[in-house]
């Protein structure tokens, strides 16, 4: 009975809303520790190539950091299949498109691209994890001078191309604008509206959806120009 309530959660459109709250913004807390982490790429020379990778091993090996690793996986899954769901039923729901202009009159510009900015993340997601996070995991990829998996080289051979910086500047834009709606709208998924504080979750998530991609578009940048 309790488990037929809570599958009926699952599938339900608010259920999914709660879901993808959750995980979106467990998604959101990733994405702090990701970018402190990644900070260690602005140390130069062989004493960043020593603290980044052992940063990274660290991070592979840990039996805590593991579980936090699966945790994200789900969620990336679960936030990407919901979404999907949730973007194809409200296409159904409402098959002809509102003209732009009525649709600009009602809501911004992100709230309406929910599921194309998603896309944009997910190609982009699909492309980075394949090349670092499967390269130190299952990669043949050489060891620094303390013996170390070396994967601060891969990554500055990486952003040594102007191609692949472009990617990672350009989807970081899409993560900006999916965040500068996705961050409230995530609160207010979970019903957590309250006169006071919802302002303040409201310009918190415009400063976060601005400051992190920021932080994250800054790192490739910097190793391609230095
Ligand atoms: C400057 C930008 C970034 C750099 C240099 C970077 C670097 C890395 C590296 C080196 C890894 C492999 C680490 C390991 O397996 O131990 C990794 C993993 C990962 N990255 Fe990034 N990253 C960046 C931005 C992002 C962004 C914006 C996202 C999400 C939208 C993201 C999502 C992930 C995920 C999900 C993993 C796997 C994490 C895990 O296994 O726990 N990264 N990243």
């Amino acid at each position: 009975m309790a488990q037929n309530a809570s599958y009926g959660l699952l599938k339900s459109s608010i259920g999914k809303k709660v879901f993808m709250a959750l995980t979106g913004l467990f998604l959101c807390l990733f994405l702090v520790g990701h970018l402190a982490g990644n900070l260690q790429l602005f140390i130069s020379g062989q004493p960043g190539q020593i603290q980044f990778n052992k940063y990274a091993e660290f991070m592979t090996t840990n039996p805590a950091v593991k579980i936090l690793s699966y945790v994200t996986y789900f969620s990336i899954l679960f936030h990407v299949f919901d979404g999907l769901a949730l973007t194809l039923k409200n296409r159904k729901a409402r098959p002809q498109r509102y003209h732009y202009k009525k649709d600009s009159a009602n809501s911004i510009w992100s709230s309406r691209n929910m599921g194309v900015l998603g896309t944009v993340i997910l190609v982009f997601i699909v492309l980075h994890m394949s090349n670092f996070w499967f390269k130190m995991h299952f990669g043949d990829i050489g060891v620094d001078a303390e013996g170390r998996k070396d994967l601060y080289t891969v990554v500055a051979a990486s952003f040594e191309q102007l191609w692949y910086v472009a990617i990672y500047a350009i989807s970081m834009v899409a993560i900006g604008f999916h965040l500068w709606h996705g961050f409230a709208s995530g609160f207010q998924s979970l019903g957590l509206n309250h006169s006071a504080y919802t302002p303040l979750i409201q310009g918190f998530g415009k400063v976060f959806a601005v400051v992190v991609p920021l932080g994250f578009a800054i790192i490739p940048i910097y190793m391609y120009l230095t």
